[in-house]
């Protein structure tokens, strides 16, 4: 953990403005600056930066935020990742925080920093030997050029060379004064008994080296130079402390930007997929590398967008592959699209046989969205069978059944009902059915905190729960407002003084409400521990806390004044914000309330555990009160 005192520094020494500046043309737009937007291709600029608040705002694609969540934004990286990365700009020291390692820790620490270490070592050596040993440039620069590779895209994914000498690199290492020990646990050498000067993992190798998603090198893949059956193509590095293979994604470091600004990932098999799209330059694409696809790779592609086009070889190999890995992507949330290439290509291949325009056209009219490819491939075994057709019916179902979001559920049912000419209601059905089976087996639960992200991000969409709504607006009034003094009106001629703050959580108490979103209950914790500080815990103190979610929540109730076109979506109107501050905190005070109320009427009506009597006892009671404050919004509006 960094330590809050870092966390505070690198917030007072960063300058918005000076980061976004590395990534967006600025130019100066009255205190403001603006550019065109590194999320969405425009030709308007719609992105500004405000120095003086020390935001950003993207208007095209309503992102907006601190240095820190531009960084997170833009190039994926996690929060701890960004503040590092921003500390290291500046050259801030970092204190890592609280709790003392253990012996064994440290010592796990060091080696993991050893093991970093050691890869960028052989990362450079393997370079080195390629580019300016007479065996590199004959054998591996040679090799490259056969396969139509330029120097450039060999410098961009960092390729190398590993030498025909059994110990090339052990020896370079161990001169430079890396111990075996270091050495043997990177899996870049082995130290048998008969071999004590050390034998090389690769050898005779074109090296590809596999970097992390902020660019550290994790691990190498090495291919032979000629293909022969006895060896494997490709060896890898074998998992150790940095390098586990389901966590990785070739290409994820040179693509991040580019999938980012796409909103799509391409995703291939191999390490050549990746190297020669770049090549043609097509760059948002990343590999499984020969591995079934993960759900922790899922997750890293997940960072940058939710939009995901599988670009599989049209062998069996590739079908059956595709098919399981669509079911783990829906499973997450992603959007999909599949691409199988004509029988003997793969991506590669087919990109050096076209020019670049004529992929990205194959790429964007030729993909299917998986209900019409698994209909294609499953139709063509089946025929004219219609058990056979029932069957692959069946089968498409089943993947939607992996599908969280209950909308998007059924607009595929409306689809599938479409294409096969079946009832949705029959559809649906089998969906409750195939959902029962998955139930019995054991899945990948979605992470809870995923889910709660989803049903806030929907709020530009369409439907929100208004209680969940206003909740949020609660939490963004006492962020962006919290020490705003309110006088309120107790009596005739009595008025009362409190803060934003104070009377906001008095309502949250007295109501005995509880927060429905994770994020909120995190800020609104932080406030009440502050009130009983007699602390106002506002906006900036907010901003520097350490959780990503809470701070881009404040930027985000900063950057702009009170949007009241949001509102209106939601049939919520209002006068305009500015002094207005003590009426908008009373009003969606009372229209919390009266959501809230609603929502426990109806958790009334849906119990059984309680009597008749007292159940609708309660529920006139509600109601009654639900109609009083009908009454003062009448009066309000
Ligand atoms: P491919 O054989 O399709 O790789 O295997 P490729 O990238 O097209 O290789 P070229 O074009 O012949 O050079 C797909 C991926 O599977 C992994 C590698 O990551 C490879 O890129 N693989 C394949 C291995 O790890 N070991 C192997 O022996 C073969
Ligand atoms: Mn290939």
């Amino acid at each position: 953990m960094i330590s809050k005192a870092s966390i505070d520094k690198i917030f007072s020494t960063v300058r918005v403005e000076e980061i976004v500046g590395e990534y967006v043309q600025l130019k100066r737009a009255g205190a403001n600056l603006k550019g065109l937007s590194p999320f969405r291709d425009e030709k308007t600029p719609s992105f500004v930066v405000s120095p003086s608040k020390q935001i950003w705002k993207d208007f095209s694609s309503g992102k907006g935020g601190t240095a820190i969540s531009f960084l997170m934004e833009l190039e994926g990286f996690t929060y701890p990742e960004a503040l590092r990365h921003v500390a290291k700009k500046y050259g801030i020291e970092l204190e890592e925080n609280q709790r003392e390692l253990s012996e064994e820790e440290k010592q796990a620490q060091t080696d993991k920093d050893l093991l970093y270490k050691i890869h960028e070592v052989a990362n450079h050596y393997f370079q080195e030997i390629l580019w300016d040993s007479d065996e590199g440039k004959s054998i591996g620069l040679s090799y490259f050029k056969e396969r139509e590779l330029k120097d450039e895209t060999v410098r961009k994914f960092q390729l190398g060379y590993s030498p025909e000498k059994k110990n090339a690199f052990t020896e370079y290492a161990l001169e430079k004064g890396y111990e075996k020990e270091i050495l043997e646990k990177s899996g870049l050498s082995i130290f048998p008994e008969n071999a004590p000067a050390g034998i090389d993992r690769f050898r005779e190798r074109v090296i590809f080296p596999i970097h992390g998603f902020s660019g550290r090198v994790l691990g190498f893949g090495a291919r032979i130079l000629k293909n022969n059956a006895k060896t494997a193509k490709y060896l890898n590095s074998p998992e150790t402390e940095i390098y586990h293979k389901s966590n990785v994604l070739y290409g994820i470091y040179q693509s991040k930007q580019a999938i980012s600004k796409n909103q799509l990932c391409l995703l291939t098999e191999g390490y050549m997929d990746v190297v020669s799209l770049h090549q043609s330059g097509i760059e948002n694409v990343v590999a499984s590398s020969g591995t079934a696809l993960t759900i922790e790779q899922i997750k890293l592609i997940k960072r940058l967008t939710e939009n995901v086009t599988i670009l599989f070889d049209g062998d069996a190999a590739g079908i059956k592959a595709s098919f399981r890995s669509i079911d783990l992507l829906l499973s997450e949330g992603m959007n999909i699209r599949v691409l199988l290439f004509p029988d003997g290509d793969d991506p590669d291949s087919f990109a050096r046989k076209h020019p670049q325009e004529f992929v990205e056209n194959f790429i964007r009219t030729e993909a299917k969205d998986f209900i019409d490819f698994k209909a294609e491939i499953l139709l063509q075994e089946a025929e004219n069978d219609p058990i056979k057709k029932a069957e692959a019916v069946r089968d498409i179902v089943k993947s939607v059944a992996f599908v969280e979001n209950p909308l998007k559920q059924e607009i595929y049912l409306k689809e599938i009902s479409g294409k096969f000419g079946l009832s949705e209601q029959s559809l649906f059905n089998e969906l409750n059915i195939q959902k029962q089976i998955q139930k019995n087996q054991p899945k990948i639960a979605p992470a809870k905190e995923e889910k709660q992200k989803l049903e806030i991000v929907t709020e530009s969409g369409f439907s929100v729960d208004p209680l969940l709504f206003l909740e949020e607006k609660l939490v963004e009034l006492m962020l962006k407002y919290g020490d705003q003094i309110l006088e309120l009106q107790i009596a005739e001629n009595q008025t009362h003084k409190t803060t934003v703050i104070e009377e906001i959580i008095r309502h949250l108490e007295e109501d005995d409400y509880e927060i429905l979103s994770s994020v909120n209950k995190k800020v609104v914790d932080e406030i009440k521990s502050g009130i009983q500080n007699s602390e106002l815990r506002t906006g900036n103190f907010f901003l520097t806390l350490m959780d990503e979610n809470i701070s881009e929540k404040v930027a985000d109730a900063f950057a702009e004044p009170y949007e009241t076109s949001n509102w209106e979506k939601h049939k919520i109107y209002f006068q305009k914000e500015d002094e207005l501050v003590p009426k908008i905190v009373n009003d969606v005070i009372i229209r919390h309330k009266r959501e809230f109320i609603v929502k426990l009427i109806k958790e009334l009506k849906d119990q059984e555990e309680i009597a008749e009597i007292e159940k609708y006892d309660k529920i006139i009671r509600l109601n009654e009160i639900r109609r009083e404050i009908d009454e003062e919004l009448f009066r309000i509006v």
